[in-house]
């Protein structure tokens, strides 16, 4: 059985390198991440990835990349023109999609040309499925990039096995009607075409039954819709991490060396932690104000805490988030100004990705780690805090409109729009109990290390393999 793992970056990422060819570094996000730390724990050698490289190639040079990813790396580039970078990942998926998904009705923009260049990208990845796909290969599909994929390929497959999961949230009604009356259809009819389709948590399946009830009137039996003379399933699957990966890394003794160093350099101080990509949709505005209002509020804190800001930059060429960059650059600013001293700083901010090494280090030494996105589909950030901390101890702050809160119920909870919550959270979380804090964290790592990364994806395909079954009866049946 060969998994075929399509979404729409790879998991490596193209880059000029210093002597012309092109240098290839992990892809950051949570999909990429979660997905390549599963294939790694798992040992899965049987498997194609297929997605975008990130880069733009000339046409000459395009066969010596093919070769070079499908050898080293098991991965098949589908390259964009300059046209489907600008109008479909740019425009539809960054644009459309990305805000829309995320309910941010103010900065979604609603283009036909967007539209029509999502369904030309959707057309060329089905093309790509195609010169790879043998008989008995399950494709999973990944993500909003790649809604009408499923269907595109059943087309050509009938009876193909097709997986699809969603890692960002799926709106309410009341928000996917902004979207164009024959886009809503087309995209539904489209993921449809999958035997199975997870989302991380209820409330995302809820609001898709909801969509499809109004939109297409179908009628979904709690987790099953029959359309088309297939069965397909929906459902909530948590997507977690690699936890014994995390958690062993962080004992190691690399990582406890770089830890020590970091603890004195920060010595006599409590370091507050956030790590995310630099997207306005991760409240890092909301999260530097409230720090200012702490310090503001608690200058008896001054000097005995830092926040360690790591914004890592995202490659999505969109006015948002430029906006997003100058406001944070700006606030790093004014809060150093006004309140640092000789011997103290109480923002260390870095615009720039973090190896998995370099982050489990700033994990093992984060005496609370503040997660605080506007809205989330899950947030592995929180999961990897919690799997790297050994010693049990450390405050979580975590916002309730991330996918993570479901599960992760012993963090501090706090509202991301409210600034003064997030002030009064991170005083709780300096003065939390520590004994009270470490059994909260017990019982939340328990449950990770339960539930891990490859619980996730082998309920997946198990369900996705059920559904294969019953369709072939049902197709036995009716014929
Ligand atoms: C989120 C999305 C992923 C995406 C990642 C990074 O996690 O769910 O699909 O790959 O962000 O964004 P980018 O646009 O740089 O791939």
């Amino acid at each position: 059985m060969r998994y075929i793992i399509v979404s729409n970056r790879l998991p490596l990422r193209g880059k000029p390198g210093s002597n012309g060819a092109i240098e290839f570094t992990p892809s950051i996000g949570g999909l990429s991440t979660g997905l390549s730390s599963y294939i790694k724990s798992s040992n899965i050698t049987e498997y194609l990835w297929i997605g975008w490289p990130g880069i733009d190639i000339e046409e000459h040079e395009q066969q010596n990349v093919t070769d070079k990813l499908l050898e080293d790396f098991k991965c098949v580039p589908v390259f964009l023109d300059r046209n489907l970078e600008k109008y479909y990942y740019n425009g539809f998926c960054n644009q459309t999609l990305w805000p829309l998904f995320h309910i941010d009705p103010a900065n979604t923009k609603i283009e036909a040309k967007c539209w029509e260049y999502y369904k030309k990208a959707n057309d060329l990845f089905c093309d790509k499925v195609m010169e790879v796909f043998k008989e008995g290969d399950i494709i999973w599909i990944h993500d909003f990039h790649l809604l009408m994929l499923p269907q595109l390929i059943r087309n050509k497959l009938p009876n193909a096995t097709i997986g699809f999961f969603q890692h960002i949230p799926f709106p309410c009604f009341d928000i996917f009607k902004i979207l164009m009356s024959t886009w809503r259809s087309e995209l539904l009819q489209g993921v449809l075409g999958a035997d199975f389709i997870g989302f991380h948590i209820n409330d995302y399946v809820n609001n898709f039954e909801q969509v499809i009830a109004r939109v297409l009137r179908i009628n979904c039996d709690g987790g099953r819709i029959n359309h088309q003379n297939r069965l397909i399933k929906y459902g909530a699957l948590p997507m977690n991490i690699d936890f014994k990966g995390f958690s062993t890394m962080a004992s190691s003794l690399t990582v406890q060396r770089k830890a020590e160093q970091m603890r004195s350099q920060f010595y006599g101080q409590k370091i507050i932690l956030s790590i995310d990509r630099l997207d306005y949709t991760k409240g890092i505005i909301n999260k530097l104000k409230g720090y200012g209002n702490f310090l503001k509020e608690n200058p008896q804190q001054h000097k005995k805490v830092v926040l360690l800001l790591i914004a890592a930059p995202s490659m999505r060429k969109v006015k948002a988030f430029d906006k997003v960059k100058k406001q944070v650059d700006r606030l790093v600013a004014e809060i150093n100004n006004s309140f640092c001293t000789d011997v103290w700083f109480p923002v260390f901010y870095d615009h720039k990705a973090l190896s998995v090494e370099e982050m489990v280090t700033i994990y093992t030494v984060a005496d609370v780690a503040l997660v605080t996105p506007l809205r989330d589909g899950m947030n592995l950030i929180a999961k990897e805090y919690l799997a790297s901390r050994n010693d049990q101890s450390g405050v979580l702050i975590l916002s309730e409109t991330a996918g993570a809160s479901i599960e992760l119920s012993g963090a501090h909870i706090v509202n991301p729009f409210s600034i003064d919550d997030i002030a009064e959270s991170l005083k709780i979380a300096l003065e939390a109990d520590p004994f009270t804090q470490m059994l909260k964290n017990k019982s939340m790592r328990s449950r990770l290390s339960r539930y891990n990364i490859s619980s996730w994806a082998e309920d997946n395909i198990k369900i996705l393999l059920k559904v294969r079954e019953d369709n072939i009866v049902k197709r036995l049946i009716i014929n």
